[in-house]
């Protein structure tokens, strides 16, 4: 079974060729980073009119790399929620043309599940019910995982995304966009223990995450209380950036740690499962696996590429629909 998928939530435009749900013949991923770095963030319509220039080329080289022919593809799949709804409407527009086209179903699929999924591709013997943590620019989200098709929500942040604070913080400390890999890197000279950042749990037993909090707190340290200008934020020296870097990614990554730790216990999982780009962060891999292997959780990440807006977690997690016969009709709607 070929599954093409199409992924335009955000700001990469993606196209993939996945056979049976975990053979990746080809995963084409356009990242359009360098038109957004420059304003700090994603700017939608900027994100919008690069999706429409690359998206047949993006198509076109997924099928030529996986050489296969349009006529092979059994199904097309499209992550059509959440995500900026104009960006979501290109992906989904082509998405319907093609299965209109080639007369082939039309699957449409939750990238976050999506995201999910992608640990899945690299490794089959994830055992459900699974607990599972995406954490990426736009969210922060747990879900009980039943199988590869069935995702239960179970917490979400109230405010920021994981990533989001991420990259703030690295505005803050002057640090290009995405900021996340940055402060990775960044964080192997600090000291993690260097400053006491406020680490938000919410009330007691609660899923749910906050991570405005921990921005704020880094700009009042890095400006004294007075934080009304923030672009005059002091020099700071390469250690104390990274010194900053390390306790808040330290403070962040133990609230996600702990949270998912706690949903695991709770729901007696088999496995704890990470995706979604802040999962491609190295000390919340590092800490996750140690407090899941202390008690003996088998616990699941993806390669770096499909941590990241990819259109391989489409297509597979798109089989397992397939199999289901969950096919979307012509008229389905994107939702941001
Ligand atoms: O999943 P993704 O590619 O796009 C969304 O769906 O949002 O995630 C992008 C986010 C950005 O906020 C970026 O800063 C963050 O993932 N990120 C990281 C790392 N690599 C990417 N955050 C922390 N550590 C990293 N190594
Ligand atoms: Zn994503």
């Amino acid at each position: 079974m070929i599954i093409l998928g199409i992924e335009t939530s955000c700001d990469e435009t993606s196209a993939a060729v996945v056979e049976d749900g975990n053979k990746v013949h080809s995963n084409i991923v356009a990242s359009q980073q360098d038109l957004h770095s420059k304003f700090g963030g994603v700017v939608p319509e900027i994100a919008c009119r690069a999706h429409t220039d690359t998206i047949i080329t993006v198509i076109d080289k997924a099928v030529s790399e996986a050489s296969i022919k349009m006529s092979n593809i059994d199904a097309i799949s499209i992550a059509n929620t959440p995500g900026l709804i104009g960006a979501l409407l290109i992906g989904l527009t082509a998405a319907k043309t093609l299965s209109w086209i080639l007369k082939k179903p039309l699957i449409t699929v939750n990238h976050l599940h999506a995201h999910i999924y992608a640990s899945k591709i690299e490794n089959e013997d994830i055992d459900y019910p699974a607990i599972s943590l995406v954490v990426s620019g736009g969210h922060t989200s747990l879900f009980l995982t039943h199988s590869e098709t069935n995702y239960e929500p179970i917490g979400g942040t109230i405010d920021d995304a994981a990533g989001e604070a991420f990259d703030k913080v690295g505005k803050i400390l002057g640090l290009g966009y995405p900021a996340g890999p940055e402060i990775d890197n960044i964080s192997l000279k600090g000291n993690e223990k260097a400053i006491q950042f406020p680490r938000s749990y919410l009330k007691k037993g609660s899923l749910d995450f906050s991570f405005s909090g921990i921005k704020t707190a880094v700009l009042y340290h890095c400006m004294g209380q007075d934080s009304r200008n923030a672009s005059e934020i002091p020099k700071l020296t390469d250690q104390e950036i990274a010194d900053i870097a390390a306790s808040f990614q330290e403070a962040v990554v133990d609230v996600l740690v702990d949270k998912t730790i706690f949903a695991a216990n709770k729901f007696t999982s088999k496995s704890i499962i990470i995706g979604g780009g802040v999962a491609c962060n190295s000390r919340l891999r590092q800490k996750l696996t140690d407090a899941a292997t202390r008690r003996d959780i088998p616990m699941f990440y993806p390669s770096k590429k499909l941590c990241m807006d990819n259109a391989a977690m489409v297509a597979g997690l798109a089989y397992h629909k397939y199999g289901e016969k969950e096919f979307s009709s012509l008229e389905v709607e994107a939702m941001p």
